[in-house]
């Protein structure tokens, strides 16, 4: 039998990088997954690669009305949603002195407010039928400390955290669990853009900040997306139904609490 036989997940954010490993973690374990982006193409173009049991959906998780509609497709497709994960999040970085009005609102226009307003959407329908559930939050170490250069997005997954523990007690009693993970440093094109904006503002050759910060983890360098997809099995299965409004760190060691 496996893990998530049966289940339906809807994954935010999931046309590449840590969400399609999710996605791809899911479907190995007898999910149906909806692989929903806003950059729809590319969401297409996951949903085939992966295969049988993956379907793409359109999200824009600023847009109310966008995931209104992501969610019912959802429910139309699989019949219901059983694990949603909230992992869809941009990235950006500045001296304090020179953060943007601009930079600030899409972080949290996605980071926080699509987050919030998808766990939402997902947590009605989880109601409404009557089965409990499961949503998982992308954390980051970003949101356990401040940062110098990284206040905007160290402040949006911090927040991130703070809804865990908010939407996790008081949806407990309808048998949602809402966990979130934090990883520390993950591989991928994501980390691509983090290590120009350092080459950027620190001054560095292409490829420095990621290498300085793959040698700065314990466990002795970046995490990959699949060293993420233990954790995102764990809290989707009956396996962690005693775990509710956590927050775990998957980061090699970087972080203690
Ligand atoms: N990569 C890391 O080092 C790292 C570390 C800690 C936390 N995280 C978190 O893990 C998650 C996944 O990170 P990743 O490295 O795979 O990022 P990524 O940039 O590779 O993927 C993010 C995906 O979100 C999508 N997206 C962006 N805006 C959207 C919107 N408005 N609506 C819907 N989709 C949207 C993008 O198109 C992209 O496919 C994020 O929440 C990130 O903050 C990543």
């Amino acid at each position: 039998m496996k893990r998530l036989d049966g289940k339906s997940a809807l994954i935010t954010g999931a046309a590449r990088g840590i969400g399609k490993a999710f996605a791809k973690a899911y479907l190995r374990e007898g999910a149906s997954v909806g692989i929903a982006d806003i950059d729809f193409p590319k969401a297409q173009a996951t949903a085939k690669e992966l295969g049988e049991g993956a379907f793409a959906l359109a999200l824009d998780v600023t847009d109310q009305v966008s995931i209104q509609t992501a969610v019912d497709e959802m429910v139309h497709q699989c019949g219901g949603i059983d694990i949603l994960i909230n992992n869809a999040a941009v990235f950006d970085l500045a001296p304090f002195t020179e953060i943007s009005l601009s930079s600030y609102e899409r972080l949290f226009s996605i980071n926080v407010q699509g987050t919030l307003f998808t766990m939402q959407a997902v947590a009605k329908v989880m109601i409404e039928q009557g089965r409990g559930g499961k949503i998982i939050n992308m954390a980051s170490q970003a949101g356990r400390r401040g940062e110098a250069l990284v206040a905007v997005y160290c402040a949006s997954k911090a927040a991130v955290i703070s809804l865990t523990q908010s939407a996790g007690l008081n949806l407990i009693r309808h048998g949602i669990h809402v966990n979130a993970i934090s990883p520390g440093v993950v591989d991928g094109e994501h980390w691509d853009q983090v290590d120009a904006l350092f080459a950027k503002y620190e001054e560095r050759l292409p490829g420095e900040k990621k290498q300085l910060a793959g040698a700065g983890v314990p466990y002795g360098r970046m995490g990959t997306a699949e060293d993420l997809t233990g954790m995102a099995v764990f809290l989707a299965s009956t396996e962690s139904d005693y775990v509710v409004a956590q927050t775990y760190n998957v980061d090699g060691g970087n972080w203690m609490s």
